[in-house]
């Protein structure tokens, strides 16, 4: 049974639209107008718990029965979203115990949302029956044609402190350890004596000196929470399952912290979708006129996250206004170009199916300024019109529908070291440096990269990229080391960077001699090491005819077996040690760079190592554009986006097909303020 979007033949386009905030005779012009911009797909319902059970047991459907009977008359296809992101008053305030805490254990009461926690037994009774009787009524609807589970799990707070946490934790690690000796020995309860005698002694982390509690304990902690989110869509999932029609989905949105969407995704979802608002980086009160950084184009980096999880995948969220809630976040308007250019963005990097927040900008509550398509008045607006054409740029684009992003580089990753790096200051200054620095001198370097994430591929799913990043494997296991090994023996080139695999995965340090678990795979031995000192300038490295950067750490990194020492420190105390080792691991290579990447060494590294601008003898672009490539064997599209308000000029070296045009491009062109180009390869 074919699904109604992500079918590999057309990008849809859909819309957020909340029919509670509106009054009923304006649902059906609504529906029309948005049919006639070209929005096939609505997704509502997933803060609307009250109008399915106004009070606990009590159940109504017409309200969305009326609605979706409009839409099934109409022919608009609906996402149902599970309203469990905002439980009722009547249920917080009869089930208190429901309620997430902050870390003194003060409850988070009604009136915003996601205020609730996903273990009280409580909580998820109700919100099974719930969700039981809307997938009895509904699920069999014409229009309805997939699933959205809750509202962005984890978004507002990846934190829980109340008491049904503290209980279900325990169980986790009951579950995990068996035995408290076993768990004081993985969290080194020895150390300040927290020694634990009995299970309920054992807490979720709560307020501590200093805000440091036991690093072994929170990371534990942390998986926990993605446990616990996890088996909150899982529940939702596994009952939505037993109702849906075939052909029609599960999904959930956003993309947050403390959740391995790659588990969640595989165990309870068809697809991802992911909330894309990059409008976030021109926000008043983050803006700095001379950061250097991506600013909108970093969403990039999070589209290409979500596509590490679900290659082809869907944006629930698409931003169509300004930002703003009445207490924060305020953006303005997207200058005209701007809707289609992150819609084109999203597209570029994956997503088949784009639906905007929201049609009508809400008149009440929290997000008066969080602007849709629409203002208050519904008047025919700019913005509208923009999204029209979008319609037809999308038509144009369908020969791009199903086909992957296509990359020869990837930043291989893992959750236990995202979260590690997340609690601890030493590990989460290199990873975000050289994470940053690994995809900005890509992005400027036009060399698409992906991020895998090491427990969810496969030797076989490695082997279409000819150089694989691992910039700091803090925690190190033999299974992800062999990966990595097996990777490079098949003719791949592996680039560790410093700190790599000097813990072990409950967080605790390794005795042996550094980079432990990797210390035969890079030939490297690492006898000495050190945050860069403040007063240390800029510490260079010298490999071959180049100078690089070094940033935050060095670890001096010396050749051993069969190892090559191919870089030396040029500054500082350490000047003349190793900097940079290589060793052959088969048929490929694997590097050891004892210190973090800046945009700048990553640039070399890129270069270096022959994949950088892979699509050069093509095309010459400014670094300030975009390319993203989507393709399968036959065919590639090029995506140049230009994320300026000025003009950018590109010279294209040989004709090519425009498919947003129809033209054949070739020699200097000039792409438009926010233009977009997508050229036939
Ligand atoms: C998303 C959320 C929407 C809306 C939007 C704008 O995070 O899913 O419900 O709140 O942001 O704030």
């Amino acid at each position: 049974m074919e699904r109604a979007i992500l079918n590999g033949r057309k990008l849809a386009m859909g819309v957020c639209y909340y029919p509670e905030h509106w009054p009923e005779s304006m649902w059906r012009d609504d529906l029309l107008r948005m049919l006639d911009t070209g929005i096939e797909v609505i997704r509502i319902a997933e803060f609307a718990w009250s109008k399915t059970e106004p009070e606990e047991g009590v159940f109504t459907y017409d309200f969305f029965d009326r609605f979706l009977d409009l839409c099934d008359e109409t022919g608009m296809k609906v996402i149902f979203g599970t309203p469990t992101a905002t439980p009722p008053a009547w249920l917080t305030e009869k089930y208190p115990e429901v309620l997430n805490a902050d870390t003194d254990g003060h409850l988070y009461r009604h009136g915003a949302r996601r205020h609730y926690n996903y273990n009280t037994v409580v909580y998820r009774a109700l919100t099974a029956r719930l969700v039981t009787k809307l997938a009895e009524h509904y699920a069999r609807r014409g229009c309805i044609i997939g699933w959205q589970i809750d509202n962005e799990l984890n978004c507002e707070t990846d934190e829980f402190h109340s008491e049904a946490d503290s209980a279900a934790f325990r169980v986790f690690l009951k579950a995990k350890y068996g035995t408290l000796d076993a768990l004081n020995e993985a969290w080194g309860a020895v150390f300040w004596n927290q020694t634990y005698t009995c299970w309920n002694e054992v807490h979720v982390p709560r307020k501590t000196i200093s805000d440091s509690t036991n690093p072994h304990e929170v990371l534990d902690y942390v998986r926990f929470v993605s446990d616990s989110a996890r088996s909150f869509c899982r529940l939702q999932a596994d009952i939505l399952r037993k109702y849906i029609k075939p052909g029609d989905f599960i999904t959930t949105n956003g993309m947050f912290g403390r959740l391995d969407n790659h588990q969640m995704t595989a165990e309870s979802l068809d697809f991802y979708t992911y909330d894309s608002y990059p409008n976030f980086a021109y926000c008043l009160d983050g803006w700095t006129p001379d950061d250097p950084g991506l600013r909108d184009r970093g969403w990039s980096r999070f589209l290409s996250e979500v596509r590490s999880v679900s290659p082809l995948f869907g944006i629930m969220e698409q931003q169509s206004g300004a930002n703003g809630w009445n207490t924060r976040m305020e953006a303005p308007t997207p200058r005209p170009g701007q809707i289609t250019l992150w819609t084109l963005q999203s597209v570029a990097h994956g997503a088949d199916y784009i639906s905007y927040f929201r049609w009508r900008t809400s008149t009440i509550g929290t997000e008066i300024y969080w602007h849709g398509i629409l203002d208050y008045s519904g008047r025919e607006n700019r913005r509208l019109a923009e999204v029209r054409e979008v319609r037809g740029k999308l038509e144009k684009l369908s020969p791009v529908a199903g086909k992957p992003y296509l990359a020869r580089v990837a930043v291989a990753k893992d959750y236990d070291n995202v979260w590690d790096a997340g609690l601890d200051r030493w590990h989460g200054r290199v990873a975000d440096a050289s994470e940053t620095a690994l995809y900005t001198a890509a992005q400027r370097a036009h060399t698409p990269l992906d991020f895998v994430y090491l427990d969810h591929t496969s030797p076989e799913a490695l082997k279409q990229y000819e150089v694989i990043f691992c910039p700091h494997p803090v925690i190190m296991t033999p299974e992800r080391a062999e990966l990595l090994r097996q990777y490079a023996a098949a003719g791949g080139t592996v680039v560790f960077g410093c700190r790599s695999a000097y813990k072990d995965l409950n967080g605790r340090c390794v005795m042996e001699k550094l980079p432990g678990l990797l210390a035969g795979m890079t030939g490297t031995d690492v006898p000495e090491y050190s945050l860069i000192a403040p007063d240390a300038g800029t510490v260079t490295i010298r490999w071959g005819e180049d100078i690089l950067e070094a940033a935050v750490f060095t670890d001096l990194a010396e050749p051993v077996g069969d190892g090559v020492r191919e870089g030396v420190y040029t500054s500082d105390y350490y000047a003349g040690s190793g900097a940079l080792v290589s060793r052959p691991e088969g048929a490929g290579k694997v590097y050891y760079y004892g210190t973090a990447f800046t945009e700048q060494a990553a640039g070399v590294f890129l270069r270096k190592l022959g994949v950088s601008e892979p699509y050069g003898e093509i095309l010459e672009l400014p670094e300030t554009c975009e390319l993203a490539v989507r393709g399968d064997g036959n065919r590639r599209y090029a995506f140049i986006l230009n994320y300026l308000k000025t003009p950018a000029e590109i010279r294209i070296r040989r004709p090519v097909k425009d498919l947003l045009t129809g033209k054949t491009n070739e020699g200097t062109c000039v792409l438009d303020p926010y233009g977009v180009m997508v050229l036939e390869m």
